[in-house]
């Protein structure tokens, strides 16, 4: 990892939009950066496919940000980072971090009671990530999870604040209401997004842990570690340019990112980059 230039890019990537959460964070907590990121549009949702395909689309992805250059990875997705981020520290040679770890160390330390919610894909929820690294830090917590497959179509159509969506909430949240929680992790990048409504659901008795605020403050702090801050400043009140490779439909793409982030991409700045199978 010597050579790396401190000046490069760095490499985000999600299954599809979800990620753009993240990459708001690391916009506030590292303006200075300049961003590469790849979203999966094209074969989203990654939270209901097996581990073994989950692993080959996200190598196919951080080896195509290795290809640009790129000086590190955050892998912007918790179904990616329950499923394949071992994997890929040992495929690519810069710093990568997945969102989970950062996630669950903000939930331990945010519980009194050190009963946890963690709402996610059924991908993440089987594979149990959130409990190992909860308990590491905190042996005596009780870890009650639910996959909540709904969350993530209903924000990709809009409805993050609809009645419907609330009654789905309850639907999912009340069981973990009832085992007295008193944090709750929302562990999807889509989930953020739902951040008032679930707000509402469950009271303010219980803390809302978004493990996306958590990565970028853990990834300031690697890239401070590794002496891979960006030297560039911003000049005149100008941002760094960001390029966004979609696997689909850079139009959708767009709006969503304007409409539902207020993140506004250029129509030059998403590019079209499949991959076969
Ligand atoms: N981005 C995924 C995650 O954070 C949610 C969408 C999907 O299932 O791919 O787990």
């Amino acid at each position: 990892m010597g050579d790396i230039d401190k000046n490069s890019p760095i490499g985000v990537f999600d299954s599809g939009v979800g990620g753009l959460t993240v990459v708001k964070e690391l916009m506030e907590q590292l303006p200075n950066e300049r961003i590469i990121y790849y979203g999966d549009t094209a074969r989203v949702p990654y939270g209901n496919k097996s581990r073994e395909t989950v692993i080959r689309y996200s190598r196919e992805i951080a080896e195509f940000l290795c290809e640009q250059n790129v000086k590190a990875i955050v892998v912007a997705c918790n179904t990616a980072s329950a499923l394949a981020l071992e994997d890929l520290k040992k495929a690519v040679d810069v710093p990568i971090i997945g969102v989970v770890k950062p996630g669950a160390i903000a939930a331990a330390d945010a519980t009194v009671k050190g009963r946890i919610g963690v709402i996610a894909t059924r991908a993440t929820v089987s594979s149990g990530i959130y409990e190992e690294y909860l308990r590491a830090k905190r042996p005596d917590i009780k870890v009650f999870a639910k996959a909540c497959p709904l969350f993530v179509p209903l924000v990709e159509e809009g409805l993050t604040d609809d009645p419907i969506t609330d009654s789905i909430i309850h639907r999912y949240l009340d069981e973990l209401l009832e085992q007295g929680i008193d944090s709750l992790v929302l562990g999807c990048t889509h989930y953020p997004l739902l951040r008032d409504s679930i707000a509402r659901a469950v009271g303010q008795d219980v803390t809302l842990v978004n493990p996306a605020f958590e990565t970028a403050r853990s990834f300031k702090a690697l890239l401070e570690e590794k002496g891979l801050l960006s030297e560039t400043k911003e000049k005149d009140g100008q941002k760094p340019v960001n390029t966004f490779f979609v696997s689909d439909s850079p139009e959708q793409f767009r709006s969503f990112a304007g409409n539902v982030l207020s993140i506004r991409i250029g129509a030059e700045d998403v590019k079209v980059k499949a991959f076969v199978g």
